[in-house]
């Protein structure tokens, strides 16, 4: 925890930690996550260094899309826990100073949801089926979708009920999106972000916060030209009949007045994938307040797209008029940075392409040279973490975990890969959502289905045995073996580990803080084409300005005189210079 969390703005350079509750820890040996694990690793969250977990979805749900597909935004899945133990984990977290910060998806429900059961009850026309977006389908007997928009997941985003009207959902067709002109929806979430807060809750995720408003009304895909497909959200001007709609602000200027009735005011934090120069318009601080920066997580290891990254997601807080930047590497959604980062790199935003077509083919078609994956991780999580607003590390990202690109398709869980236009193209993204490794020594032993995994133990992810003494299942996700190298308390003993590196540059970085976080807080440093570089006040009395350096060209770069070193990526070179793919962190005597 740092200071700054005592503060009402606490979330302005907040380290926020993504917990994906039903891999970080299993207490009761049925191989699945839950709550109450999270509970038992406070002290280890503590000793971390982080300011606040963010749970993504642990409310009950048929799990059709991970969790978010909800069935009750109010409740604990009885699989992960009850409201007591969230309780309790508040209070644990609240106790070591931790804030808690929770998930919300507004865009959909669960298709076993109260309010969906009803619209399909009560039938054509019914106040219940205007909860949601039901139509009659074209054609001479309605059998045709009502226009040609795409589901995100692939295939049409209209499914056809019982009595012949379609609804519509952008995801997974047990994910049916709510319809935001009804005024029980807006109930509905008021009640849910007061719940949530009544329990301690203190600030929100706001899933696909770029979606919630759509214009049923407009063209089909066809007439409005191709570069309005589903799949390409973040390029569009406000016109986009799915995304970005200017309508969805004033649902956000609504809740707002929802968390202001809260002291401290509560947080929330969109998710939307938008192009840069609109992803402001929901940090404003009359509606969400913060908003994901999506390009370091986008980002090829390439000091242009890296560079970009930076003035972009700076330029957004400023134009935010009291936001704050964010820095996000990875999260549930996208395949690992280290991994990333250890394969080949082609320019221009394909970098996902390249992990999505390796794990298609189990890890086998582009050589993931983990050593320069890692060496880059640490780099750039000096870039990202010097820099001022708030960062966002996603669970195993500080044990430097690599992606599993090899489960079995028959142990997958991710719906995309079997979606219709998918259709086995993509393996999904469970390769970043397989249950942590917590202890070496637990070690399972080659499973029979495929020796490169383990069964019969779970890296201490589970208890050896349950109370009733019988042994705990397997993950729900299988644990490759060379998770051993990575278990946290293997990693607490090596002071090279990645463990070490990132509790070491959090509090590095706590120290440094400065009261505000500002986005101008920043002077860029121009040391060359293949350099980023820049200085920040630092937060002692001296005087002394922070300087980070990351030299991503081969030429190694001499550091400047009149500066001590806080701490480096990598060794320097004999002459002291910054090598390759490394970054340094410097106090300078201004
Ligand atoms: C968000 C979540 C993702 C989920 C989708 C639909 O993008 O991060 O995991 O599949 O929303 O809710
Ligand atoms: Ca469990």
């Amino acid at each position: 925890m740092t200071l700054n969390n005592t503060r009402d703005d606490w979330w302005k350079q907040a380290v926020v930690y993504q917990i994906y509750p039903r891999s970080f820890k299993d207490v009761n040996g049925d191989g699945i996550g839950d709550i109450a694990g999270i509970t038992e690793k406070m002290d280890y969250l503590t000793s971390l260094g982080i300011d606040a977990i963010w749970l993504s979805p642990f409310y009950p749900s048929e799990l059709a899309d991970g969790g978010y597909d909800v069935i009750d935004y109010r409740n604990v899945d009885p699989r992960l826990g009850t409201m007591d133990d969230f309780d309790k984990m508040v209070e644990a977290a609240h106790k070591a100073g931790i804030k808690v910060i929770v998930d919300i998806v507004p865009n959909h429900t669960s298709d076993k949801h109260r309010f969906f059961k009803e619209a399909l009850k009560a039938g054509r026309g019914s106040a219940a089926r205007d909860r949601y977006v039901f139509r009659e389908g074209r054609g001479k007997n309605g059998e045709l979708p009502p226009n040609d928009w795409q589901s995100l997941f692939g295939g049409p985003a209209w499914e056809r009920v019982n009595d012949g009207q379609w609804y519509f959902h952008i995801f997974a067709k047990e994910q049916p999106d709510v319809n935001w002109k009804n005024p029980d929806i807006h109930e509905e979430f008021k009640k849910t972000f007061r719940f949530w807060s009544d329990h301690g809750t203190d600030g929100f995720r706001i899933d696909v916060a770029h979606g919630l408003a759509k214009d049923f009304d407009s063209k089909s895909l066809e007439e409005l030209g191709r570069e309005y497909t589903v799949q390409d959200q973040t390029n569009h001007d406000g016109l986009n009949p799915m995304w970005d709609r200017p309508e969805v602000h004033d649902i956000y200027k609504e809740w707002r007045q929802v968390f202001n009735e809260y002291n401290p005011p509560r947080f929330a934090v969109a998710e939307a994938w938008v192009r840069p120069d609109h992803q402001h318009l929901y940090a404003s601080p009359d509606e969400l307040g913060q908003v994901f920066n999506f390009e370091f997580a986008k980002a090829n290891w390439d000091v242009d797209e890296m560079r970009t990254a930076v003035t972009e997601g700076l330029q957004s807080a400023k134009e935010s008029g009291g936001s704050t930047s964010t820095w996000v590497m990875s999260n549930h959604d996208i395949p690992r940075n280290a991994s990333r980062y250890g394969l080949p790199q082609v320019k221009a935003h394909t970098q996902h392409q390249i992990a999505t077509d390796w794990i298609l083919r189990n890890g086998t078609t582009y050589i993931e040279n983990r050593e320069l994956g890692t060496r880059r991780a640490r780099a750039a999580a000096m870039l990202e973490f010097g820099l001022p607003g708030s960062v966002y590390i996603y669970q195993g990202e500080e044990l430097g975990l690599f992606e599993v690109p090899n489960i079995p398709w028959d142990r997958l869980e991710d719906p995309t890969p079997f979606r219709t236009l998918r259709n086995f193209t993509e393996k999904g993204r469970d390769g970043c959502r397989v249950p942590l490794p917590w202890t070496a020594s637990d070690e399972p032993r080659p499973a029979s289905w495929d020796k490169d995994f383990g069964e019969g133990a779970s890296f201490g992810f589970s208890p050896a045995t349950r109370q009733d003494g019988s042994a705990s299942a397997d993950p729900h996700l299988p644990q490759p073996l060379w998770f051993k190298d990575f278990a946290a308390d293997k990693e607490a003993t090596d002071p090279d580990s990645m463990l070490n590196f990132y509790s070491k540059l959090l509090k590095n970085r706590a120290q440094l803080l400065t009261a505000t976080g500002d986005h101008d807080s920043i002077d860029m440093l121009d040391m060359g084409h293949d350099v980023i570089a820049y200085s920040r006040p630092a937060a002692d009395a001296d005087g002394h300005s922070f300087v980070n350096i990351t030299n991503f060209g081969a030429a190694p770069v001499a550091l400047p005189a009149n500066a001590t070193q806080l701490m480096a990526s990598a060794d320097l070179d004999a002459d002291g210079k910054l090598l390759q793919d490394a970054s340094v962190w410097l106090l300078a005597t201004k």
